[in-house]
């Protein structure tokens, strides 16, 4: 029995969010006072090269926990390969009204409707200012505002980009939240092209002033057909992305509509996203080869799933509701899968 067995049932009789928030502060604590020592754990076995960083170990924190990096430290203890903060936003903003996050356990999923609740770019520029040196792979994932109009959508994540450049080891572009209104549309056609061309644009002239490259890497949802998939990977290899980021949450709440709170609106994550999410990645695995590398997340619950991920042609895996049904144990348990004789795929 691990403390976050004993723990869970009574973070469970919480709200949800207050159960984050109470979690992440005691966690940040704990830190503080020593037993999660940062430099604690470290498998120089799984250290992996992608997107031309140094990855530490391939297990990562997805997008969406850590919105403004106030918990970089305490999440990195845990024994994280890499941290992706935000997503983040050029302007602060509220999000959707309360309650937006709801747990359905009998499914180990959850549901948010978060709706990008961040304290803005510029908070979460200053925390990175402070962190001391790192082990760890820092990406940090933009998104645009609610009230910026579609068709300046570009702009924010350029904004973001440059703000965050000297600091990030890369950005994750979010493309695929299913709770900002048009945000989804950015992830075909002229909108897409759009959008790619900025950025790639935009990176050349910041990697001239900093003196580096700054990988970017693009989420996509899981709700994408196979056509859309090949255009969209297609797309990214053409302006010289560095990675795709599959999957976000889902808008298909078929598993899972009859269970309480299971008509929720929101994207829906945990368990009934897993074998979609590794459909998605076999997919982009046959379109890509080795053309562009596979972050995979969804659905991620066991050391079981992290391995079928990085078997369907997964370079990293990230992880988000497994955290919050299974602990930090999770964690360990994939480390210890891969570093298994015959656990891990190398390449
Ligand atoms: C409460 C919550 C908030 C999230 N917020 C974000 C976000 O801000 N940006 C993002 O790219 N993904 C966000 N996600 C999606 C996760 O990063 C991840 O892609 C998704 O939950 C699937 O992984 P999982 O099944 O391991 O949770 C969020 C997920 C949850 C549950």
């Amino acid at each position: 029995m691990n403390l976050y067995s004993l723990l869970r049932p009574l973070l469970f009789k919480l709200d949800p969010e207050t159960a984050h928030h109470l979690t992440l502060a005691s966690l940040d604590l704990l830190v503080k006072l020593g037993p999660y020592n940062p430099l604690r754990k470290r498998y120089p076995l799984l250290e992996k090269e992608v997107m031309g960083l140094r990855f530490p170990n391939p297990v990562g924190l997805a997008a969406g926990l850590d919105k403004n990096g106030d918990h970089i430290e305490g999440l990195a203890a845990l024994g994280f390969g890499f941290i992706e903060v935000g997503t983040v936003t050029p302007k602060p903003q509220p999000g959707n009204p309360r309650p937006r996050l709801f747990r359905i356990p009998e499914a180990e999923a959850l549901i948010n409707r978060m709706g990008f609740n961040n304290l803005g770019i510029d908070h979460l520029v200053a925390n990175l200012e402070m962190l001391g040196p790192r082990e760890f792979i820092l990406g940090v994932n933009l998104g645009k505002n609610k009230d910026t109009p579609q068709e300046r959508a570009v702009d924010d994540y350029l904004i973001g980009l440059e703000k965050v450049y000297p600091l990030a080891d890369y950005v994750a572009i979010n493309l695929s939240s299913p709770n900002t209104p048009g945000l989804r549309e950015l992830q075909h056609g002229r909108a897409l092209e759009t959008l790619l061309h900025g950025l790639d644009e935009k990176r050349t002239r910041l990697a001239q002033i900093h003196g580096k490259r700054l990988p970017i890497a693009v989420k996509i949802a899981p709700d994408l057909t196979r056509e859309q998939l090949r255009e969209q990977a297609e797309a990214l290899v053409r302006h010289s992305m560095d990675a795709i980021i599959a999957t976000n949450t889902t808008v298909d709440h078929s598993a899972i509509e009859s269970l309480p709170h299971g008509g929720e609106n929101g994207g829906l994550s945990g368990g009934p996203l897993r074998e979609r999410s590794t459909e998605i990645v076999n997919l982009l695995h046959q379109l890509l080869g080795s053309d562009l590398p596979i972050i995979a997340c969804g659905g991620i619950l066991s050391a079981q799933d992290a391995l079928e991920k990085l078997n369907a042609g997964a370079s990293l895996v990230q992880i988000y509701t497994g955290l919050i049904y299974r602990g930090p144990k999770l964690i360990d348990s994939i480390m210890a899968a891969l570093l298994r004789p015959g656990g891990a795929k190398t390449d």
